[in-house]
């Protein structure tokens, strides 16, 4: 069971700053870019997760919710090197920065029958950006040799759905 608590290190004025400007947009585009812009302010340690939580897990990579309210949710997800998830995309918006390590992305384009790779991006400790669905189908995986982790802000409340993954897609890549 995750504890939710205000308490951790950075996550209160993070909270505060992502209201701020959730409530000011509609456009999920316009709302992802400022939400961007907050993290970026805002960025926690990676003392944001306990000495427990960021030694991740052996089984696979672990997302710990640390905060959820009806307009988004804010979730530290930890890597092991070598994990990876499925490739896939998102009930909503999500600005994401990197507190530890670096996390490596692929980005697809769904072409019916089969996936198209169309980038790839290396995000090192610091960097951070967001997307918007649609166009959002990608794979993260941590191919280097330090625990990655890693804070995403996602404009749903995953208290109601427990995850921001739309879509696994289990297709071919060309
Ligand atoms: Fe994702």
């Amino acid at each position: 069971m995750e504890i939710m608590t205000l308490a951790r290190p950075g996550l209160s004025e993070l909270v505060t700053a992502v209201r701020g400007v959730t409530h000011r947009y509609a456009d999920p585009r316009t709302t992802v870019f400022a939400v961007a812009d907050v993290l970026r302010e805002h960025l926690p340690s990676p003392e944001i997760l306990t000495e427990a939580e960021r030694a991740g897990d052996a089984a696979g990579y672990v997302g710990h919710t640390l905060y959820t309210e009806d307009a988004f949710s804010i979730m530290a997800v930890v890597w092991l090197p070598g994990q990876e998830t499925a490739i896939h995309d998102h009930i909503a918006w999500c600005a994401f920065g990197v507190l530890q390590g670096a996390e490596y992305e692929t980005l697809y384009r769904f072409d019916g029958d089969h996936l198209t790779e169309i980038g790839r991006s290396a995000n090192q400790m610091g960097h951070v950006s967001g997307f918007a669905p649609p166009g959002d189908i990608h794979r993260v995986r941590n191919i280097g040799e330090e625990t990655a982790i890693s804070l995403h802000v996602y404009g749903a409340d995953l208290s109601a759905t427990p995850t921001s993954v739309r879509h696994i897609y289990d297709l071919p890549v060309r």
